[in-house]
C-alpha cells in the first residue's frame, strides 16, 4: 500500500517559500542529490495543494524544467486539492475538492510506491488526519526570515518523529523522518 511522503526544501529557519510564495531563493540551492534521485524513483503519484500547483517555480525561466514536477525529473499522475477546479482538463492531472478523496485517489494511483505531497497546508492536513507517514526535508543553508512554514499549526502539539537517515548533498542536508505512531 502506498505511503504518504512530504518531501520539501526548507531554510534553516523553517520556511519552504519566502513571502508571497517566492521560490526564487531556492534556485541556487538546487543541485545533485542522491537521496532525492532515490526517492523520485519511488514516487507513484503526487498530492499537490493548489497554491503549489499554480505557484512560483524555482526553475522559472528554464524552459525544459519550469512547471514540471522535480524540474522534469518525474512524470506521473497528479491530484490537485482545490475548492475551485478549473473547467479545462489538464492531462495527467485530477482536481479534487476534499482531502480524504484526494488521498484515496492518489494512493490508489501510486500502488505500492509513495504519494509525494507538495504544499505546506496540504501536508499539515495529512498530518492532522493521521495519514502522513514520512517527511524528507532538504535543509538549505539560508535564512528566509518570513514566508510559508514547513508546518504551521497554531497552538502547537508535539508530533514524535523517528530518523530514517541523515545524508549530505553538495548543496543541502537531507533529513528523512518517519512519523511515529
Ligand atoms: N520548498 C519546497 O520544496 C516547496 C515544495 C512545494 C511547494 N512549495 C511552496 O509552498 C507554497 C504552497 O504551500 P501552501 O501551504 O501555501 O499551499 P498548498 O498546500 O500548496 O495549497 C493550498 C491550497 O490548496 C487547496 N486546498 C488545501 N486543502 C484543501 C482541502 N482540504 N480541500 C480542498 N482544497 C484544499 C486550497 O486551494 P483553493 O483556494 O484553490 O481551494 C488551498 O488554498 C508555495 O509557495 C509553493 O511554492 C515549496
Amino acid at each position: 500500500m502506498a505511503k504518504m511522503l512530504y518531501s520539501v526544501t526548507m531554510s534553516v529557519d523553517g520556511f519552504i517559500a519566502g513571502p508571497g510564495g517566492d521560490m526564487s531563493w531556492m534556485t541556487e540551492h538546487l543541485g545533485p542529490n542522491e537521496t532525492v534521485d532515490e526517492i523520485i524513483g519511488q514516487i507513484g503519484a503526487l498530492l499537490v495543494g493548489r497554491r503549489t500547483f499554480g505557484g512560483d517555480d524555482p526553475y522559472k525561466g528554464v524552459e525544459e524544467k519550469e512547471g514540471k514536477p522535480f524540474g522534469g525529473g518525474w512524470d506521473g499522475p497528479q491530484f490537485v486539492l482545490t475548492h475551485h477546479a478549473p473547467e479545462t482538463q489538464i492531462p495527467g492531472t485530477t482536481f479534487v475538492g476534499d482531502l480524504a478523496t484526494a488521498v484515496a485517489a492518489a494512493k490508489a494511483a501510486a500502488g505500492d510506491k509513495y504519494v509525494n505531497i507538495l504544499g505546506a497546508s496540504t501536508a499539515r492536513q495529512c498530518l492532522d488526519a493521521g495519514v502522513l507517514d514520512e517527511i524528507l526535508v532538504l535543509i538549505a543553508p539560508v535564512l528566509l526570515g518570513d514566508g510559508v512554514r514547513l508546518f504551521d499549526r497554531p497552538g502547537g502539539a508535539n508530533v514524535k518523529l523517528e530518523r530514517i537517515s541523515l545524508t549530505q548533498a553538495p548543496l543541502a542536508t537531507n533529513l528523512w523522518l518517519r512519523v511515529a505512531r
